[in-house]
C-alpha cells in the first residue's frame, strides 16, 4: 500500500481526491494549507504528493521547494486551474513531477498518479542496487581486524580517490580481487566501468585484441569492429589480473598505454586516447621476475606506484574467526549452524591456509553443506581428517627395529600423557580417553606414581 498526500485548501477537491483514490488501494492523507502539508510530510514520507497551486499563505511554489528540500526524490503532482499554466511549468523547472489542470477526469488523475509512483518504485530500486553494490565492495566486505589489514584499509582509502597506478600484490586466494574492486568502489569512478582482465587466462594474440579491440577484418573471424577493455573501462578502472604472467610483446605495449595513455586498435591506425586508472594484480614476486628476465623493469616501476601487499591468511590468524563468522552469514543461508565446536574452531586457527582466505571458503561452504546438526565440529573440517591420520602414524613409526612391547608403549603413552597434561591427571585421562581410576590403576602398575 502506497501512501498518496492531497495538498489543497479547497474542501470538495480533497474529499473527491480521498474518496475516488482509496479504492486504488493507496493511503490518503490530505492536508488544507501548504504548511499543514509540510507538517504531515515531516511527519511521515508520502510515496506521491498531490499539491494544489493556488493556496493562501504559502501557494503551491513555495510548498513545492519545501518538500523538495525535505525529500528530493519524491514524485509531487501539481493541480492547476486553467490560465494558470504557466506557474504549473515553472513549478516543474523547481522539480514538480507532473501537472494536471482542473476540473479534471478522475480517471485522468489515477493514470497521472499510477505512471509517477511506479517511476519512483524504478528510482527505489535503482537506489537501493547502488547502494547495493557500494557495500557489497566498500571495506565492510573485506573482512579483517589484524593490523595488516588495517594496513590495506587504511591504503585503499587513501588512493581511492586518486588516479594513481595501483598493484596489488598476494598470494592465491588473499583477496586481490577484492581489494581491486573496493578501490574501484570507493573512487569517484564509482559510477563508471570496472573492467577486469586476466592477463594469464588467453593467449598473447587474443590477449591483445581483448585489451586494445580490434578493426574489422583484421585477422580472420574479425568480421566487425570490437573495442578492447582499454576502451570499455574509458572514466573507469581497469583491473589487470595476474599481470607477472604477460608475455615479452605484450609488456612492451602495456608500457606504451601507460606511458602514453593512448594506443590503436588490432589491425587500426587510428590513435585511441583514453582516461583509465589501472589497478593490477599479481600473485608473483615481480622483482625475482626481473632478475630471472622474465618482468621489464622498466614496467615494474611504471605499475608499482602504489603497492599493496596483502599477507597470506597464516599470518594474520586473528582473522580468521571473524572470517568463519562471514561466510556462515553468507553461506548458511538457513542459519543452520549455530556453533562452533572449540576443537574445530582450534584446528581452523591452527592450519596453514595455503589457499588462503579461499580455500578457507571453501572449508565452510563444505560444512554448511554436509554438517546435520547445529554445530560446526571436528567432522567437517576436511584437513582435520588428514592431519589426525598423519599424527597417528607418527606413534606407530616409533616402533624400533627390535620391536617394543605393548606394555611398554602404554608406558611411554602414559609418561607422554602426563606430561603433554603438566601433570593434571583428569587432563592425562581425558587425553587418553580412559576414565581417572584406570588411569590412577595403570600408573600405579608402571610405578609412575
Ligand atoms: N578479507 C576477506 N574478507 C572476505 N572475503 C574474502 C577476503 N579475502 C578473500 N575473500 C574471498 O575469498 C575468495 C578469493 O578472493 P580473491 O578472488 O579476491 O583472491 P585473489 O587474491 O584474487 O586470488 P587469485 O590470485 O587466486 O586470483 C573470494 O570469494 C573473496 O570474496
Ligand atoms: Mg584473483
Amino acid at each position: 500500500m502506497q501512501s498518496i498526500l492531497v495538498i489543497d485548501d479547497e474542501k470538495n477537491m480533497r474529499w473527491v481526491l480521498e474518496r475516488g483514490l482509496k479504492d486504488c488501494g493507496h493511503r490518503i492523507d490530505t492536508a488544507a494549507s501548504g504548511l499543514e502539508g509540510l507538517e504531515r510530510a515531516k511527519l511521515h514520507e508520502p510515496d506521491l504528493v498531490i499539491l494544489d497551486l493556488k493556496m493562501p499563505g504559502i501557494d503551491g511554489l513555495e510548498t513545492l521547494k519545501r518538500l523538495k528540500e525535505l525529500y528530493p526524490r519524491l514524485p509531487v503532482v501539481m493541480t492547476t486551474a486553467h490560465g494558470t499554466v504557466e506557474t504549473a511549468i515553472e513549478a516543474m523547472k523547481c522539480g514538480a513531477a507532473d501537472y494536471i489542470i482542473k476540473p479534471f477526469d478522475l480517471e485522468e488523475m489515477k493514470i497521472v498518479i499510477e505512471k509517477n509512483l511506479a517511476v519512483q518504485e524504478l528510482v527505489k530500486e535503482v537506489d537501493y542496487l547502488r547502494s547495493e553494490l557500494n557495500l557489497k565492495y566498500n571495506r565492510q566486505n573485506i573482512i579483517g581486524k589484524s593490523e595488516a589489514m588495517e594496513k590495506v584499509f587504511t591504503m585503499i582509502e587513501r588512493v581511492a580517490d586518486s588516479n594513481a597506478t595501483v598493484i596489488v600484490y598476494g598470494e592465491s586466494g588473499t583477496g586481490k580481487e577484492l581489494v581491486a574492486r573496493a578501490i574501484h568502489y570507493n573512487s569517484a569512478r564509482r559510477e563508471k566501468a570496472y573492467i577486469q582482465v586476466n592477463c594469464a587466462a588467453l593467449p598473447e594474440t587474443l590477449l591483445e585484441s581483448e585489451l586494445f579491440g580490434h578493426e574489422k577484418g583484421a585477422f580472420t573471424g574479425a568480421t566487425a569492429r570490437r573495442p578492447g577493455r582499454f576502451e570499455l573501462a574509458h572514466h573507469g578502472t581497469l583491473f589487470l589480473d595476474e599481470i607477472g604472467e604477460l608475455s615479452h610483446p605484450m609488456q612492451a605495449k602495456l608500457l606504451r598505454v601507460l606511458q602514453e595513455k593512448s594506443f590503436e586498435r588490432v589491425g587500426g591506425i587510428e590513435t585511441l586516447k583514453v582516461d583509465v586508472r589501472i589497478v593490477a594484480a599479481t600473485n608473483r614476486d615481480l622483482l625475482a621476475a626481473i632478475d630471472s628476465g622474465a618482468f621489464r623493469e622498466d614496467l615494474y616501476y611504471r605499475l608499482n606506484v602504489i603497492p599493496i601487499y596483502l599477507p597470506p591468511l597464516r599470518e594474520r590468524k586473528e582473522d580468521i574467526p571473524m572470517l568463519i563468522r562471514h561466510f556462515l552469514d553468507k553461506l548458511d543461508v538457513k542459519k543452520r549452524l549455530k556453533h562452533i565446536a572449540p576443537e574445530a574452531l582450534q584446528a581452523l586457527v591452527n592450519y596453514q591456509w595455503p589457499g588462503n582466505v579461499r580455500e578457507l571458503e571453501n572449508v565452510i561452504e563444505r560444512a554448511v553443506i554436509i554438517a546435520a546438526g547445529d554445530t560446526l565440529t571436528l567432522e567437517h573440517v576436511p584437513f582435520y581428517s588428514r592431519a589426525k591420520a598423519s599424527e597417528q602414524q607418527n606413534i606407530i613409526c616409533d616402533i624400533p627395529d627390535g620391536g617394543i612391547s605393548l606394555e611398554e608403549v602404554e608406558k611411554l603413552l602414559l609418561v607422554k600423557a602426563l606430561a603433554k597434561a603438566e601433570g593434571n591427571q583428569t587432563k592425562a585421562a581425558h587425553l587418553l580417553k580412559i576414565s581417572r581410576p584406570t588411569l590412577l590403576y595403570r600408573m600405579e602398575k608402571y610405578g609412575l606414581r
